[in-house]
Parts: structure tokens; C-alpha cells; sequence
């Protein structure tokens, strides 16, 4: 709980790919339904974007960070409400990250299933890097820096944060005392998993996207070749959709979609759908889609016609999370019988208060 008395969330999306409509449901919408009740500390992972290297070598991982800040706002994230940041900006992530990669055992990373997915996506002659590895840890110190209450975010994530939890109390008894929170998940329920278009066993995903034309809508698609996305879309052999038997995975993935984007519930899809042959099912999705698609676009190049506007955000941001994040770093730092790190950084003022000085 904040000094203002209201729960705080922390929540992030990487650097890599190009943002989907599964990150927007599983997750930034979400943020944005709950932002006028949490406190909400929404970040970009630069610094996570980096464990894939062959991935992002040659590209300006800034200006990718600045697109998805901007992008949040787009899908009606109110800077007001929220602060919002990239990770590099606050370098107590990194400094909190390397304490969270000494208390967490190889054994509970090598168990991390984005490890083990995302090392044969990289499929690189060297192997996979040691950050790939300890990405988890990092991604404890992003949320475990800030006391969050709740992480939103979609299914693939709650291993992360299952781990994150057991990595707060393994420093809190390894070093003694309360120094972290042990925070919870946040879940859409369903809309926490969507699946790939083209194939509606697999999540749907940024690295795959990158790769397979028709696995994913992207936000910032074109809506008429989001429609033909969807259209495209795999669903089953049957003529019509049933509700007789179990929905094959790629019918109750568009229904799903449908469902998140317009607040319905799966009994009035039932009431709408039984008996309709997939095209109708196909075609309401694409509208759908291609609306919400075409309203966040507008935004989208409001907030990036006004760059000045943008970085004015994002320092701002940066000073308000490093405000939190030098108190906790300076308390992480003193349970592991360090001293409190420097009172300046990067030329930023040091922003704890007089008791966490060094
Ligand atoms: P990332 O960038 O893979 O995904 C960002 C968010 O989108 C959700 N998501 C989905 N939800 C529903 N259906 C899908 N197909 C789908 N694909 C992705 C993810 O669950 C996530 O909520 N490790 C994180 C980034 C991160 C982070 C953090 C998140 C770094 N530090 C601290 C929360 C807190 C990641 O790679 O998410």
C-alpha cells in the first residue's frame, strides 16, 4: 500500500517485436481499466530486450522503447495517473538486478519455460547468453523495487512472478528483515492467453510475429490487413460454429478476442453465434479489431507529433520511479551489508531521503 492508501502496479512489456493484440488485452488493457483505483508504475524493458542480442544488434532499442511508451498512452494509459518509463532510464534496475541474480539458484532459472522457449527462438551457434538465463532475476528487481501489490499480466508471465515472489523471501530470509514485498498476480482470465492466428495451438507472440505473416494482429497494423489477418484465420473443418461440442482452439480464440475487445461474456457470443457459419464470426471480429486498431493509430500519431512532449514524459517519469527506486536500492544495499550507494547518479540528484544517504 502507497502513502496515498492505494495498492500499487507494476507492470512492463519488452523491447522486442512489434506490440500485439495479445499484449493489449492479456495486458495493457487492463492497466488502462484499472489505473483510476491502482497506483501504476508502467515501464518498457530495454535492458530485457538485450538478452536476445542477435535480435536487437543494428537496431535503436530507444527508439523502440519510445514507440511502446507511446503506445501505452495510445491504448488510453493517462500519463496523469501512471507513471511511465523505460528501464534504462532507472539505473537501479540493473544495480537491484545483479542482488536478485546472487539470491536466486541456477536451478530455479533453468526451470524458467521462457528460458527454454526463447533459447531455441535465438538459436545462436554461441548458445544463449548468461542475461537470457538470469532474465527472471531482473525482472524480480523491476517489480520488487517498487513494493508492487500487483503484477497485471497475461498467463505467460505468472512463472515469472510466481518465481519473483520466491525470490523476495529468499533475500528477505537470506538477509534478514522485510526489505521486499511479496506481491500477487493480476489476470485478465480469459483474454490472459491469445493464441496465433495461424495457428491457434501457440501463443501468439512478438518473436514469431516477426517471423510468420498472419500469426498476429499488430497495433500498429493497417486495420485492412488486420482484416485479412483475422479472415485468414485458422478456426476448424466444421461449416459453422457450435456450442455443442468443445470449440476447436482457433473458434474460441476469435470469440475470445471478440469478448475482451467489446466487454461481452461467452453466454451472449453463444446467443449470437451458435449456428453461424465462420465467416459471420470472422467478419464481427475483423470490425472489431480493425476499429480499435484505427482509434488507437489516431492517438498514436497525436502523442508522437509532439516528440518534445514525449521526452518531457519520459524524464518525468524516470525522476519519479528513481524517487522510489534509490530508497529501496539504498535499503537492499544496507540488509546485504553494503553501504548505501552514491547520492548522485548520471548527473540526476539523489533522490531518497536524508536517512537512506550514504
Ligand atoms: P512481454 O513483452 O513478452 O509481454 C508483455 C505483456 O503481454 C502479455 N502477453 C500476452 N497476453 C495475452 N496473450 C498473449 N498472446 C500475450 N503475449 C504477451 C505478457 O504476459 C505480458 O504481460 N518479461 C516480460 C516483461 C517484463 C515485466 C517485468 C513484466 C520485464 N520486467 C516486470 C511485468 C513486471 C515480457 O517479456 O513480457
Amino acid at each position: 500500500m502507497t502513502s496515498a492508501g492505494r495498492k500499487r502496479v507494476l507492470s512492463g512489456i519488452t523491447a522486442t517485436g512489434r506490440l500485439h493484440i495479445g499484449n493489449y488485452i492479456g495486458a495493457i488493457s487492463l492497466w488502462a481499466d484499472n489505473q483510476d483505483q491502482y497506483e501504476n508504475f508502467l515501464f518498457v524493458a530495454d535492458l530485457h530486450a538485450l538478452t536476445i542480442p542477435e535480435v536487437v544488434a543494428g537496431e535503436s532499442l530507444r527508439a523502440r522503447a519510445e514507440e511502446i511508451i507511446a503506445l501505452y498512452i495510445a491504448c488510453g494509459i493517462d500519463p496523469d495517473l501512471s507513471t511511465l518509463f523505460v528501464q534504462s532510464d532507472v539505473p537501479e534496475h540493473a544495480q537491484l538486478g545483479w542482488l536478485m541474480i546472487c539470491a536466486t539458484p541456477v536451478s530455479w532459472l533453468e526451470r524458467s519455460t521462457q528460458f527454454k522457449t526463447k533459447g531455441k527462438i535465438a538459436d545462436v551457434d554461441a548458445g544463449v547468453g548468461a542475461g537470457l538465463l538470469c532474465y527472471p532475476a531482473l525482472q524480480a528487481a523491476d517489480i520488487l523495487m517498487y513494493d508492487a501489490d500487483y503484477v497485471p499480466v497475461g498467463e505467460d508471465q505468472h512463472q515469472h512472478v510466481e518465481m519473483t515472489r520466491d525470490i523476495a523471501r529468499r533475500f528477505n530470509s537470506l538477509f534478514g528483515g522485510t526489505t521486499f514485498k511479496v506481491p500477487d498476480v493480476l489476470a485478465r482470465g480469459p483474454g490472459s492467453r491469445i493464441m496465433g492466428l495461424d495457428d491457434p495451438t501457440a501463443k501468439m507472440s512478438k518473436s514469431v510475429a516477426a517471423r510468420q505473416p498472419g500469426h498476429a494482429v499488430a497495433l500498429l497494423d493497417p486495420p485492412d490487413r488486420a482484416r485479412k489477418a483475422i479472415m485468414r484465420a485458422v478456426t476448424d473443418s466444421q461449416p459453422a460454429v457450435s456450442f455443442d461440442a468443445p470449440l476447436a482452439p482457433g473458434v474460441d480464440n476469435l470469440l475470445t478476442i471478440l469478448e475482451c475487445l467489446t466487454g461481452t461474456t461467452r453466454a451472449h457470443s453463444r446467443e449470437r453465434f451458435d449456428g453461424a457459419r465462420y465467416g459471420a464470426l470472422k467478419d464481427a471480429v475483423a470490425d472489431v479489431v480493425a476499429e480499435r486498431l484505427t482509434g488507437i493509430q489516431a492517438r498514436y500519431r497525436e502523442i508522437t507529433d509532439d516528440r518534445p512532449r514525449l521526452a518531457r514524459l519520459l524524464t518525468q517519469g524516470a525522476e519519479r520511479a528513481r524517487a522510489i527506486a534509490a530508497r529501496k536500492l539504498a535499503q537492499a544495499y544496507r540488509a546485504c551489508g553494503l553501504r548505501s550507494p552514491a547520492r548522485h547518479y548520471h548527473g540526476l540528484p539523489f533522490a531518497g531521503s536524508a536517512k537512506d544517504r550514504p
